[in-house]
């Protein structure tokens, strides 16, 4: 039982309003003083309008067509930023005409650079498996090194959403449904982005989205209506946005969802109160592509007036893409229904966030053509990508340790549509990647075999070619590719199938109701099974997929996600076991997408299990299991790890000390994700039954054994109270230790 409730507004509440890193540069503020006072309303209104360039699109175009007058307003000093400009010669070009206006203050460039820019690392939900926060960090530097190569300062990442729902096509971009995982990523990511000094050329500045609860849309479908309670925003959705400003993070991206009723473009709450306020954030908020437009349809604002108001009141600092912040503010202010103040608080924090970039010093600072020629697609960077590729792949089932396959001595028949696939191991989001620039798996797997291997494409992934759009014509109609396959599958000894969703298959507005391994390829599948049973199947695929039958009937699994530039290499190095897989699941892998939203930190239920409920009584389907089908924090590699000696004991304070003991039980050197996990078992707010706050990933010779110690205090036993406050409350918790969400080893602890 608890006694007592400890309210702790010196660390989690006080400590936010002024965080270190939130202090402000005395002499940037002087500069921005200085030049604001200079500076027209107009102008400032200028400052927080962004256009999109000449080039790619990544939302719908405005309802009222393009801006027509984008050079003009470029040169009056009528646009503070433009998104999807890449590539010195043209950032030059914009930042030319900016530098005509009467202040000559430079344009902030931003482009979505999710998981590298020309160089692609895996797909971020990919990287969240390896759960290696220092090669996470490494892969985001070797991004902003790339894209300030380029001209670009700002990248729209790390997307921070919590997902639950692998129907939703932008899982793929987050870290996955763990907010203390995500935490951490998020933290590592924007570190790597903003490296120590923003004025450093070859840094951006980072922009953490989407602000808040997008990944919480009802039934996965993108864009949707969000309604959850107060503790899951606290508590699921808002620790890896406050990781991410804690670590730095200059920018901030609202929204395109509502919740409870406000969509997040007009939310105050989030923006000003939280973000702004008790955080103590110092840089700005951009809107999401057109969101604040989009405050009409969502039956908030009767107008662009209305909306530009709305918005600006609740905090969104700068307009991507809806124009009403250059068509309505003058007049709100002139008609006194927006304060000028908050247009001059606006206009501060892009400014400031411009010289912290050292755009005044040199508004070309990013603009160097003999950096964009040797630092883009460098061997260093491949390295990195490749190191990053390898640690994504998490290995999911290995009977009768088919894999890895030797190098000689056995015939494998390669089969699949995505086997020499070139495009779509890149992944969704790599607008400056060009199409056919990845390692295939034919090629990294002859190229670390030294031989030539068959290969049978089986069928194609798409009827027709496939089109940018969503609607992808999965090809479920032309067999005529199987008897080849199947032939050459009778001749193998071992069969490796490469099978899953082209990379364009998810990502923003690719949300699917079935997550089943599309198209021909479940079927060609069985065809191959029924003449050879040894089949190893590589599954490229951006979100978790329901794959119960594969995992029942095929020997072994490799989830390789959308893994880059460097995929091919990377999963041919796990095959030939020139790497031993340590990626453990960021998100849990559902057995029918029934039983989604699926996550292992859920809550009990007043009838969690059979024996309260008697046979129908219960929290469950009578037609499906309530388990995932592979659990969060799960994975194998070629060496298996025993846990043994969990010892749980009081420390200094309230604070508790855990170790376990992990032994190599393989022949192979390996890592091990050990996770810790814990159960606050009775809470004035219920609390899920399970919650990850602690892991470490150790290396282990063969037959090497370790004791892994971890410290929990006040800030990981608590939780946060539905007023936004952290509270710990002793009393009894279950401390877990495993190598998954669900394999571990437990003991209970009193804390009086
Ligand atoms: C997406 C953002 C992205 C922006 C700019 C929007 O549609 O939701 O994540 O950064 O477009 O491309």
């Amino acid at each position: 039982m608890k006694k007592w409730i400890l309210i702790l507004p010196l660390i989690y509440g006080l400590g936010w309003m002024v965080p270190a890193w939130s202090q402000t540069d005395p002499a940037i503020e002087a500069k921005v003083d200085a030049l604001l006072a200079r500076m027209t309303l107009e102008e400032k209104i200028g400052q927080m309008n962004q256009y999109n360039g000449f080039w790619n699109f990544t939302g719908p175009a405005p309802a009222g067509g393009e801006a027509a007058n984008k050079f003009d307003n470029l040169k009056s000093g009528m646009v503070g930023s433009m998104l999807n400009v890449r590539g010195v010669e043209n950032v030059r070009k914009v930042q030319e005409l900016a530098l005509q206006s009467r202040l000559h203050i430079p344009l902030i460039i931003g482009f979505d650079v999710i998981h590298g820019y020309q160089t692609l690392s895996p797909i971020p939900l990919a990287e969240a498996a390896s759960w290696d926060l220092a090669a996470i960090q490494r892969s985001a530097k070797v991004a902003a090194t790339e894209a300030a190569a380029s001209g670009i300062n700002w990248t729209f990442a790390p997307m921070v959403d919590i997902s639950r729902d692998a129907r939703w096509g932008r899982v793929m971009e987050g870290a996955g449904e763990d907010p203390f995982l995500g935490a951490q990523i998020a933290a590592a990511r924007v570190q790597g982005f903003q490296g120590r000094d923003l004025s450093d050329p070859l840094t951006i500045a980072a922009c953490v989205k989407h602000f808040a609860a997008y990944g919480f849309a009802e039934a996965g479908r993108d864009y949707n209506t969000v309604d959850i309670g107060t503790s899951t925003l606290y508590n699921m959705v808002l620790p890896p946005f406050k990781a991410a400003a804690n670590a730095g993070a200059r920018t901030f991206m609202n929204s395109f969802n509502e919740i409870n009723g406000i969509p997040a473009t007009a939310n105050a709450l989030l923006q000003r109160d939280i973000l702004k306020g008790q955080w103590g954030f110092t840089g700005f908020v951009v809107s999401d592509w057109g969101s604040i437009g989009e405050l009409i349809p969502h039956g908030l604002a009767r107008d662009g007036k209305q909306a530009a108001e709305l918005a600006v009141n609740a905090g969104s600092d700068m307009d991507m893409e809806s124009y009403n912040y250059l068509n309505h503010l003058k007049s709100l202010v002139e008609s006194g229904q927006v304060d000028e103040a908050l247009i001059t608080d606006a206009a501060r924090r892009i400014l400031r966030v411009k010289f912290e970039l050292g755009l005044f010093d040199d508004p070309y600072r990013y603009c160097d053509e003999e950096r964009e020629r040797t630092m883009i697609g460098n061997s260093d960077e491949m390295d990195a990508v490749l190191q990053m590729a390898k640690k994504s792949i998490v290995l999911l089932k290995n009977e009768n340790a088919l894999l890895p396959l030797p190098k000689s001595g056995k015939k494998v028949a390669l089969i699949g549509p995505l086997a020499a696939d070139k495009t779509s191991p890149l992944g969704s989001w790599r607008p400056a990647a060009d199409d056919g620039t990845a390692i295939s798996v034919l090629e990294g797997m002859e190229r670390y075999s030294g031989n030539r291997l068959m290969h049978y494409p089986g069928v194609k992934l798409f009827e027709g070619e496939p089109a940018f759009v969503t609607e992808l014509q999965i090809n479920e109609t032309d067999t005529t590719g199987f008897a080849a396959a199947v032939n050459g599958a009778k001749q193998a000894d071992v069969v490796v199938m490469v099978l899953g969703e082209h990379g364009l298959m998810t990502g923003e507005g690719r949300s699917r109701a079935f997550i089943d391994i599309p198209g021909l390829q479940e079927e060609l599948l069985k065809a191959v099974l029924a003449v050879n049973s040894q089949v190893v199947l590589v599954l490229m695929n951006g979100r978790p997929l329901a794959i119960d039958w594969e995992a029942e009937h095929v020997p072994a699994i490799v989830e390789a996600w959308h893994l880059g530039t460097q995929s091919g290499n990377a999963i041919a190095q796990v095959l030939y076991g020139d790497y031993n897989p340590s990626g453990k699941l960021p998100m849990s892998f559902p057995r029918s997408v029934g039983q989604v939203p699926i996550y292992y930190n859920h809550k009990s239920t007043g009838r969690p299990d059979r024996a309260g409920g008697g046979m129908v009584f219960w929290s469950h389907y009578n037609d499906e299991s309530n388990d995932p089908l592979y659990p969060f924090g799960f994975g194998i590699g070629y060496s298996k790890m025993a846990y043994s000696d969990l010892r749980v004991t009081r420390g200094s304070g309230n604070s508790i000390t855990v170790q376990v003991n992990v032994r190599n039980m393989g022949k192979l050197a390996g890592e091990e994700v050990v996770q810790v996990y814990i159960h606050d078992l009775v809470a004035s707010v219920t609390r899920p039954v399970k919650e990850l706050k602690a892991f470490e990933k150790v290396s282990l010779s063969a037959g090497e054994s370790r004791t892994v110690r971890f410290t929990l205090d006040e800030s990981s036993l608590g939780f946060y109270n539905n007023d936004g406050h952290w509270v710990f409350e002793p009393g009894d918790f279950m401390i877990m230790a495993g190598g998954n969400s669900v394999d571990v080893l437990q003991e209970k602890i009193t804390i009086q």
